[in-house]
């Protein structure tokens, strides 16, 4: 298997739950109210799964090797916007929690705030998806040798493996801290 695959099934995962919540919203926009604990459920999954788990991936392992071969003109490019994407899904999780912790002390005016990144994720996640299978993946695996790709897919089994160790050890820490 080349180390795409296991991002293009992940992208699956992505977009069922892109739809899930796409079907949420379109209830809490008409009702004019939210339910705090998915918008919690949300705001985990695209943290987790959608940034650290796939997007740490991507950046981490494939966007790192592809950033030391001589990338054409277009890749280079993709792969800059690619990772640009990540950065605005990562700063609008943050903005849509920071709104829901406030929408729950009372805060109505919240609600517009956190509807507004629920749509930007709806809106965002699909496009993206898209350029990364149709557009990108598939090109870029023409830089690599089988070996060198095999070394990647290795090295994404290794990263799974290792996530729920690290974040759990990361909570462990808050909680000493505390
Ligand atoms: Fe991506
Ligand atoms: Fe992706």
């Amino acid at each position: 298997m080349l180390p795409i695959g296991p991002l293009m099934i992940e992208h699956r995962l992505i977009e069922k739950m892109i739809r899930a919540m796409q079907g949420r919203t379109e209830i809490w926009r008409r009702e004019g109210r939210i339910d705090h604990e998915l918008v919690d459920e949300a705001a985990d999954f695209l943290r987790v799964y959608a940034d650290k788990c796939h997007h740490g991936k991507e950046e981490g392992i494939l966007f790192r090797e592809l950033s030391r071969k001589q990338l054409s003109e277009e890749h280079a490019r993709l792969m800059e916007e690619l990772a640009e994407e990540h950065r605005s899904a990562r700063k609008t999780v943050v903005k849509m929690v920071e709104a829901k912790e406030e929408y729950v002390l009372g805060s109505r005016a919240m609600l517009p705030v956190i509807l507004n990144c629920m749509e930007f994720m709806i809106d965002f996640y699909p496009k993206h998806i898209e350029k990364e299978d149709k557009h990108f993946f598939l090109p870029s695996m023409d830089y690599f040798t089988p070996e060198e790709t095999d070394l990647m897919l290795k090295e994404g089994w290794e990263y799974d493996k290792n996530l729920i160790h690290g974040l759990y050890k990361e909570k462990v820490d808050m909680w000493s801290l505390r």
